[in-house]
């Protein structure tokens, strides 16, 4: 399998403060790997350098075969990488079809008519929520939103920063089935940020620990799932 992103040796900081130590990451086509790791471990950082902002201050960052860590941001989201970032970023005036619009909009996809329809066969609630403003929905509603809007750009990298945030079991279960749908239908490539660590490690092929800023763990999913170390930090009582 080629990789699709592959971080090698990334440190990123913020001010003088190193977020990210030495980060080396592979997702390959058509994986979803999930990263995960305790509150401030730098997650966030991680899936924000990829996208240029933070910067890398230092190693490499290849998406498809290229360098992309000193492109700027707009640069790099043209390649066909979208991030639904952490809090459910939707535009609280606009109503759910104008914030899928401004998804097909920034990175130019003409055929948002069919790009929208493929979003509301995965979430057919955004379908008869439609017309209504995106700030009166729902956490859960809400979530789709994002990634939804992320969607309508036709990604290649899925970037998915705590899509589980908040939600109630079944919300997020329905949040995590499609995810898999579209992964298995369209063989979307997904990197996915969790706290909820047990429910990411069995839908992930793969999966990172981060802490403090640096990977301590890599594995399959399985893998990680049986370690006694990770399920005495991230699945007590999961
Ligand atoms: N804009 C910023 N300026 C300064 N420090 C920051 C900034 N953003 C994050 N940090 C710091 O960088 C570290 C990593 O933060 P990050 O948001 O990446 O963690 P995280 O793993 O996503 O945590 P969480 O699970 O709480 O979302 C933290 O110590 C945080 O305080
Ligand atoms: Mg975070």
């Amino acid at each position: 399998m080629t990789a699709l992103l592959k971080l090698s040796g990334v440190s990123s900081f913020y001010g003088a403060i190193q977020a990210l130590k030495s980060v080396d990451l592979e997702v390959h086509e058509g994986e979803i790997v999930t990263l995960i790791g305790a509150n401030g471990a730098g997650k966030s950082t991680l899936m924000m350098t990829v996208c240029g902002n933070p910067r890398a201050r230092a190693g490499s960052i290849r998406y498809d075969g290229q360098e992309i860590a000193a492109l700027p941001t707009f640069e790099i989201m043209r390649r066909r990488i979208a991030q639904s970032p952490e809090g459910r970023r939707v535009f609280a005036r606009m109503t759910v079809f104008e914030n899928l619009q401004m998804g097909a909009e920034v990175a130019g996809n003409p055929d948002t008519r069919t790009t929208m329809d493929e979003v509301f066969a995965l979430f057919p609630r955004l379908s008869e929520r439609s017309a209504q403003r995106a700030g009166t929905l729902s956490g859960g509603e809400q979530q789709m939103v994002a990634i939804g809007r992320a969607l309508m750009s036709r990604p290649r990298l899925l970037l998915l920063d705590e899509p589980s945030l908040g939600l109630a079991p079944l919300m997020v279960r329905q949040i995590f089935a499609a995810i898999r749908d579209l992964n298995r239908r369209t063989g979307l490539t997904v990197l996915l940020v969790e706290q909820n660590a047990f429910q990411a490690l069995r839908l992930a092929h793969r999966g990172y620990v981060l802490v403090n800023g640096a990977i301590t763990m890599a594995g399959t999913g399985a893998e990680l799932l049986a370690r006694p170390e990770i399920r005495a930090a991230y699945l007590e009582g999961g």
